[in-house]
């Protein structure tokens, strides 16, 4: 006899249980456990293990076979295009997460309206603005000649029941799918069970219409997207809209994604008239820099397939603390430790007794290993109060023994160098086939070769600063 399994869910964090309980071990809330709805389960799928009550077996294909490359429907908004994988895929679900007012709506109807500006269907659907103020925002970005469709609406059934009349559309925008509501569900808008099941709808309705669906989630205060990440693993494809408070960058970047890359990121920048797209993001980060100023250095990065050149700014400055801070923005602290303990160790420079801050300027967060270089001499460069020239990229990884290691796209990483009309690259020794015309390569083989480089005659500078035994 068949058992009827019911499944509780904690509405925090997303666990499920068998059995109601107070407290829920995954994330120690208390009181956050509810039941699932059985409607659902016949709605959607039975669970593993368990034969659907109606359904028949379907055939199981070979992986060879006939494969064709997923269509892409490009928006027309190059740098949206670029991070989504070349373009919306028929079918696919989209999450676009992102703090609020970082300009997510911004973004996807100035998509939506491209789209529907190239003739294909496009639909926008909020659940947070009245009509009147998408309306007021298209005014503002110059877009009402368009004809993208709008609704304010929140029940999922009444929102699937208007896309499948007339021509079905090729994209539609939900904003946000925290704002959706079904009444399969009995929880109130805005909690896991009823985020997973509006999305659920929307996914089914997307890939059997083969209509693109972008959903819109806010980030949740520890950074979570969408109600404890409870959709991301529904969805094709999510994308993080990041920006620092007081830049106008804007970075789009795929978290996960289907389709495509993860690598890749976008770059806008908001004005005025909404979000522009960044064809040349190196121009834009070096467009703020401080020339001449010790402790600055420019790193040639590689974001996805395409360089980026940054500047990474240290600041090294006696400490009045008992433990100096060390303050990382837009990179890793990990790195920030591990760069500072090879100085102190294979280098000679002492930084115990000093605070230090390190920060990638315009907001932009750097993953890459290749920025060691850069990181070191810009904090060398800010304790020798010895500002580095200005026509020099950097780029290399630092390994535990002090030497610099190369680092993959060297020739990319030149050339963009090149192009912003850098003269000097300091570069791993074995850094090959870069040279080209105006930009001279500086080898350097060990940190401190770098550090007597940045400090002639000195390997070891400022070892005078301060007592060893103010560290302790
Ligand atoms: P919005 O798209 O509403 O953010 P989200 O949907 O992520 O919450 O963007 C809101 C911010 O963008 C708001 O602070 C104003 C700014 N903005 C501009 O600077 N220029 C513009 O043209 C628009 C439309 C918005
Ligand atoms: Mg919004």
């Amino acid at each position: 006899m068949a058992k009827k399994t019911q499944e509780f869910v904690c509405q925090t964090c997303g666990a499920a249980y068998g059995r109601w309980q107070g407290k829920c071990d995954a994330c120690g809330e208390w009181n956050t456990i509810s039941e699932e709805g059985a409607a659902t389960e016949r709605i959607l799928a039975a669970g593993p293990g368990r034969p659907p009550r109606k359904g028949k077996p379907f055939p199981l294909a070979p992986l060879a076979g006939e494969q064709k490359e997923a269509p892409r429907l490009p928006s027309g908004n190059a740098e949206f295009d670029r991070v989504a994988g070349g373009g919306l895929v028929p079918g696919s679900v989209l999450l676009v997460g992102g703090d609020p007012g970082i300009g997510k709506s911004t973004l996807l109807i100035q998509v939506a309206a491209a789209l529907a500006g190239a003739g294909h269907r496009s639909i926008y659907i909020t659940g947070e603005e009245s009509v009147a103020q998408v309306r007021l925002r298209a005014e503002r970005l110059g877009l009402t000649s368009l004809p993208v469709e709008l609704a304010a609406e929140t029940s999922v059934e009444d929102i699937i029941a208007t896309l499948s009349q007339g021509k079905l559309p090729r994209l539609v925008v939900i904003d946000s799918i925290q704002t959706m509501w079904t009444d399969m569900v009995e929880q109130a808008p805005g909690t896991v069970t009823q985020v997973r099941a509006s999305a659920q709808i929307l996914i089914r309705f997307a890939k059997r219409a083969g209509t693109a669906i972008v959903l819109v989630g806010h980030v949740t205060k520890d950074g979570q997207i969408a109600g404890p990440r409870v959709v991301e693993h529904m969805v094709d494809a999510v994308l993080s809209f990041e920006g620092e408070g007081g830049h106008h960058f804007r970075i789009l970047r795929a978290v996960k994604n289907r389709f495509g890359p993860t690598d890749e990121i976008g770059v806008f920048e908001m004005t005025g008239g909404g979000l522009s797209e960044v064809a040349n993001p190196s121009a834009l980060f070096l467009s703020e820099r401080d020339l001449g100023a010790p402790g600055t250095a420019v790193f040639a990065g590689m974001e996805g397939t395409r360089p980026l050149l940054v500047e990474i700014q240290a600041l090294v400055a006696p400490t009045s603390l008992g433990t100096p801070r060390r303050a990382v923005v837009g990179w890793d602290p990990n790195r920030l430790a591990m760069v500072l303990a090879v100085l102190e160790a294979h280098c000679g420079v002492k930084l115990g007794g000093y605070d230090v801050y390190l920060n990638v300027a315009g907001g932009l967060r750097i993953q890459e290993p290749a920025a060691d270089l850069a990181a070191a001499a810009a904090l060398v460069s800010s304790l020798a109060k010895t500002p580095l020239p200005t026509d020099a990229v950097h780029f290399g990884e630092i390994s535990l023994s002090g030497a610099i290691r190369p680092v993959a796209h060297a020739p990319a990483r030149l050339k963009e160098a090149q192009k912003l009309g850098f003269a000097r690259a300091v570069v791993p020794d074995a850094t090959r086939g870069g040279e080209r015309d105006g930009l001279t390569l500086a080898p350097v083989a060990t940190l401190t070769d770098l550090v007597g480089r940045i400090v002639p005659g000195r390997p070891a500078p400022r070892r005078d600063a301060k007592p060893a035994t103010a560290e302790r």
